[in-house]
């Protein structure tokens, strides 16, 4: 494994003085990402943004990315579409399908607004039929479920590789197999997985893979991503129609777009975002998805394992760390988790809590909020004792008052 941590944690400096872990949120971008965005920003205006040859080489660096990111992928280049955030690349998809009334999409139970909404609204403007796929109760998708549900009409179906609350690894590969079977498509929703555990397209099979940088990637915001196997390219409609993309004949009115996914784009790329992104792609690279994944695996059974020690520690997904990565969704009994997120934040140590915007999966374990650490390579097993030192102590001292609670405590 060549992860040498503490210079990883020095292309950090905030690392020195706070404990981070939200990456599932939006992780810190290394200095190499941010120098990226600077520089290109600081040239726009010192160099001239549209002076020709500037604006020649920065579209040939945008170019440089999508071969970057199409290669991280094991896409190729004219698969790839940038986008401004996943939510943005679910939605490309939703909206460009030729639906017909009654067309039904399989949705997994395990999915955040991003990736329910898209597909409820079609139910409104296209009379699409959303059916949910169960998983299992500790959050595990099964092919066999998606299989039940699919009837002739089933187009499409959808599930989150890694779920934000839950941090399971779903069997992406299996699933997709069941759309290929039967002859419809399938979008993974890989918002939390590139860029923490391995994702290729062609091993996975899926037809349309959405995902965003600034998490497990370490990018900035707006850094959206769509893949798009080739062959489906034409069949899926433009829903973004402008210069950049497309083109149209003021003698014969014929519309015409760009070749490969890049039609999918309109308008001014974000370049600050695609160039730091490119940066974050290589900051992966030089570090090595299979140590990554690897160490972020070995700190997850860490935190496990020490939190599970502590009293009224409720863990929801998987009971351990097998079959889950990164995600840590996690209760203590009788205190709101938004009391946990303010005590550590005065640990300088950053968490999350709160519903994550997937109340079918948390309905399920029977609780509407829940705290969430999310941890990532450039984390330590001192972070984590820190953390979990910072939980005791909210623990004993609840053991000591009654809470009073506020008002706001409950929304
Ligand atoms: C599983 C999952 N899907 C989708 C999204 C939405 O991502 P974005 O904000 O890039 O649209 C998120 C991010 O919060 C997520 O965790």
């Amino acid at each position: 494994m060549n992860v040498d941590i503490q210079a990883i944690r020095s292309d950090t400096p905030l690392l020195a003085s706070t404990v981070y872990m939200d990456t599932a949120a939006a992780s810190l971008p290394p200095d190499a990402v941010l120098d990226a965005v600077r520089t290109y920003v600081l040239d726009t205006g010192h160099i001239g943004i549209y002076l020709p040859a500037f604006r020649k080489a920065t579209y040939e660096r945008v170019e440089g990315v999508r071969q970057r990111l199409a290669l991280f992928l094991g896409a190729q280049p004219q698969e790839v579409a940038f986008t401004k955030n996943a939510t943005e690349s679910i939605s490309l998809i939703a909206r460009g399908i030729d639906w017909q009334r009654g067309d039904e999409v399989l949705v997994a139970d395990t999915e955040m607004l991003s990736n329910l909404l898209p597909w409820r609204r079609l139910e409104v403007t296209h009379g699409v039929v959303v059916k949910m796929v169960a998983s299992d109760a500790q959050g595990r998708l099964s092919p066999e479920a998606f299989a039940q549900a699919v009837t002739p009409r089933t187009r499409l179906l959808t599930f989150s590789h890694i779920p934000n609350s839950t941090g399971v690894v779903q069997p992406a590969a299996e699933i997709c197999a069941v759309a290929r079977k039967h002859g419809f498509w399938s979008l993974v929703n890989a918002s939390q997985s590139v860029g923490l555990v391995g994702v290729d397209v062609e091993h996975i099979g899926c037809d349309f893979l959405a995902g965003c940088g600034r998490k497990a990637l370490r990018a900035t915001e707006g850094t959206g991503f769509l893949y798009i196997r080739e062959a489906l390219i034409g069949s899926i409609e433009p829903v973004l129609a402008g210069w950049w993309n497309g083109s149209y004949d003021r003698q014969t009115g014929a519309l015409s777009f760009v070749a490969g996914a890049r039609r999918f784009e309109a308008g001014c790329p974000i370049v600050p975002s695609i160039v730091g992104l490119g940066a974050a792609l290589d900051y992966a690279t030089r570090i090595g998805i299979e140590a990554i994944e690897a160490r972020v695996q070995e700190l997850t059974a860490y935190a496990i394992g020490h939190l599970s020690g502590i009293d009224g520690f409720e863990l929801y997904g998987p009971p351990d760390a097998k079959g889950r990565i990164g995600i840590v969704p996690f209760n203590l009994r009788g205190t709101d988790p938004s009391r946990i997120v303010a005590a550590l934040e005065q640990q300088h140590c950053i968490i999350e809590a709160g519903g994550f915007m997937a109340d079918a999966i948390l309905a399920r374990y029977g609780v509407s909020t829940m705290a969430r650490v999310s941890l990532h390579y450039f984390n330590t097993r001192e972070d984590i004792d820190h953390m979990v030192a910072a939980i005791r102590a909210i623990r004993a001292i609840r053991n000591l008052q009654p809470i009073h609670r506020t008002s706001k405590e409950h929304s």
